[in-house]
């Protein structure tokens, strides 16, 4: 595997497989790889002749008070599970690496960013269509892989490509979990040993949510009360940032279950902002 950290040379590399007529597949990231990150890069090995995956802690993403100085790190660790999953390039740019000093230009898809994270983290998704369209500019995929963890940033992405005719496929990857149902993020590493072993109850309860729902439950504003009630009780020492049913493609609340719908929450547990959602079809 090699690694690069200039942007240009991504961007001659992955010209020169083109022109080659080779299919390029990319797995942005922001580091601190765990099992999640392993399968994304697992699955796009599969369907593409060279894997280009990015390792870089975007700062327009973070808001004022975000964790972007203590974003955990581990380029060591990165290095080894990206050449365990058959990667081609790691592309590692220097934290200033991506900006031009007097950056201007940003793209933004304001519509599908209004409610859950969007809300909640003002700029975050201006921030991550912006250095996704830089990655998709520099490494010409012709594949990338996202996780549905981030199901409004999947959705906003998918919005971004089609809008712009950006000719990449988005593949939108299953929520990878660890056993007892927490999804994997980079963020579990901030819990303490007891807010660890109490996050789990933020998957159970989506899935309990999720049944009522099944079973013909459709008062929206009902099943959100239960689920907040749930997690009073079984993650006392959580703060429920949102509780929502949205539409799952323009991520817009619905008032009533008409059709499938999204339930996404997300809960600050200690240090962690930890983020879940479950598609209800129905
Ligand atoms: O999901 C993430 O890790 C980030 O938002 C991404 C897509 C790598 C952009 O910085």
């Amino acid at each position: 595997m090699r690694s690069i950290t200039d942007p240009h040379e991504l961007q001659q590399q992955c010209l020169s497989w083109r022109r080659d007529g080779l299919s390029i597949g990319l797995v942005p990231t922001m580091g601190y790889l765990h099992e999640g990150h392993m399968a994304l890069m697992r699955h796009a090995r599969q369907r593409c002749d060279r894997l280009v995956v990015s390792l870089f802690v975007n700062p327009t993403q973070f808001g004022p008070g975000e964790d972007l100085d203590k974003y955990p790190q581990d380029h060591e660790g990165d290095r080894a599970k990206t050449d365990s999953c058959g990667t081609d390039l790691l592309f590692m740019p220097a934290p200033g690496g991506m900006y031009a000093p007097d950056h201007a230009t940003w793209i933004d898809v304001p519509e599908l960013g209004r409610h859950l994270c969007g809300a909640s983290r003002p700029g975050h998704f201006r921030g991550v269509c912006t250095v996704v369209t830089k990655l998709f500019m520099l490494a010409q995929p012709h594949l990338a892989v996202f996780g549905r963890k981030d199901w409004q940033q999947l959705a906003i992405i998918r919005r971004m490509v089609r809008d712009l005719d950006i000719p990449v496929e988005i593949i939108g990857h299953e929520i990878v979990r660890e056993a007892d149902g927490l999804a994997m993020s980079s963020r579990n590493a901030y819990l303490t040993p007891d807010e660890r072993a109490a996050a789990p109850a933020i998957r159970r309860g989506l899935v309990k949510l999720a049944d009522m729902v099944r079973a013909g439950e459709r008062d929206v504003e009902g099943a959100k009360h239960f689920l907040r009630q749930e997690y009073a009780r079984e993650l006392p020492m959580g703060e429920v940032d949102y509780v929502e049913l949205v539409h799952p493609d323009d991520i817009t609340p619905v008032s009533a279950v008409t059709g499938p719908v999204l339930a996404a929450v997300a809960v600050r547990v200690g240090k962690a902002r930890l983020i879940d959602n479950i598609l209800i079809e129905v």
